[in-house]
């Protein structure tokens, strides 16, 4: 635990918080759901955190707005997918 607190209090001023949820929590969900179409779309590779922040507004719009993404041909994120995405865009807009 102290080992982790100490890696924590090292990386926090290169590594947000933010960042540290998207790596471990947001990342798998894109792999999972979107990064078959998407990754392959120029700028729109979300695996990579720097890019999925850029998009955020976007996304949150279609996934979670329009709901039109993922689309219907493609399995729906789950309530935990959805929730794990849903905070990460929460906390980002909180940030600034
Ligand atoms: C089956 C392929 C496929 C999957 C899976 C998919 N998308 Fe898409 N998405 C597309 C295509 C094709 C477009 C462009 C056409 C359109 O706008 O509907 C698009 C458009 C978008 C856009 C608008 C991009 C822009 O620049 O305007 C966003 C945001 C988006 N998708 C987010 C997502 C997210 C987030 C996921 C995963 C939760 C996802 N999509 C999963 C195919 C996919």
């Amino acid at each position: 635990m102290n080992y982790i607190m100490s890696l924590i209090t090292t990386f926090g001023p290169i590594f947000s918080s933010n960042q540290a949820y998207f790596e471990k929590n947001v990342r798998p969900v894109i792999e999972a759901k979107c990064a078959s179409c998407h990754a392959g779309m120029a700028g729109q590779d979300w695996t990579q955190y720097k890019s999925a922040k850029r998009a955020m507004s976007k996304i949150n719009f279609r996934v979670f707005v329009l709901k039109n993404m993922p689309p219907m041909s493609s399995p729906a994120l789950t309530a935990q997918e959805s929730s794990i995405l849903k905070s990460w865009i929460d906390s980002e807009k909180s940030e600034n």
